[in-house]
């Protein structure tokens, strides 16, 4: 049982829903990220930033920045709030491995690499706040594209790339099982 048609913006049920779903849980591949329970100044952010062309990765390019380009300001808001009253993703698969050495970076970071701990800034129970964005329970494989586009300098971003560059596949891997699977 999802909210109300009426309630849903009209964006959202002529557009949004094909891929991430009504609430934001349901995505349709595993690399579109889910929005329900996203914190709204981050969704609001990145909405301008997909119609600014300043995020652009790969994926950002062929699928958000045609969506974007049509929005209002006042549409970005009223949808990012709609996502972000959303009850949170959470997991939706079985564990995957990687977890416990996932679940050291995001808390404690890597001392001999200089990466800080992610919980820093992503909160303890990764549920985010204000610009940076919730983690737990975001889709695997859209976490580690995403790591990899800011390690690669493909997303630009001045306080996440130089921690993303710092991190290994198998890193981006380990962090991504253990928040998936939260
Ligand atoms: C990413 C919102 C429509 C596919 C995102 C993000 C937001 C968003 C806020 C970034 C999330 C994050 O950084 O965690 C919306 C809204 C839509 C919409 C409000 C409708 C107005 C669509 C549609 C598609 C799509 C129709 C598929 C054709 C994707 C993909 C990404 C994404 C693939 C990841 C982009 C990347 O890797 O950089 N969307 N979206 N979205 N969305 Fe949408
Ligand atoms: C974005 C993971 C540490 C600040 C992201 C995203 C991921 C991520 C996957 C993209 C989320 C999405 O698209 O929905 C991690 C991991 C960390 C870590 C695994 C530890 C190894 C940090 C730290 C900070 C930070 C320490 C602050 C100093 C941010 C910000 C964004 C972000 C501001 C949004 C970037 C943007 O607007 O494009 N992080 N993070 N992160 N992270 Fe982190």
């Amino acid at each position: 049982a999802g909210p109300a048609l009426a309630q849903v913006p009209q964006s959202v049920h002529q557009s949004c829903m094909i891929c991430h779903g009504q609430t934001g849980e349901n995505t349709i591949y595993p690399m579109v990220p889910r929005l329900s329970g996203q914190q709204v100044q981050y969704l609001a952010w990145q909405l301008k930033q997909f119609k600014a062309h300043t995020r652009a990765d790969q994926n950002a390019q062929i699928y958000m920045w045609p969506v974007a380009q049509a929005m209002s300001q006042k549409e970005i808001q009223s949808v990012a709030k709609y996502y972000a009253a959303q009850s949170p993703m959470h997991s939706a698969s079985s564990p995957r491995p990687g977890v416990s050495a996932g679940k050291q970076i995001f808390l404690q970071g890597i001392a001999a690499q200089g990466v800080p701990a992610c919980m820093a800034c992503h909160a303890v129970n990764a549920t985010g706040r204000g610009i940076f964005p919730r983690l737990a329970g975001q889709r695997y494989a859209y976490i580690v594209q995403q790591l990899s586009y800011l390690h690669d300098g493909n997303r630009v971003n001045p306080i996440m790339q130089p921690v993303a560059e710092k991190l290994t596949n198998r890193q981006m891997q380990d962090v991504a099982a253990y928040l998936s699977g939260l």
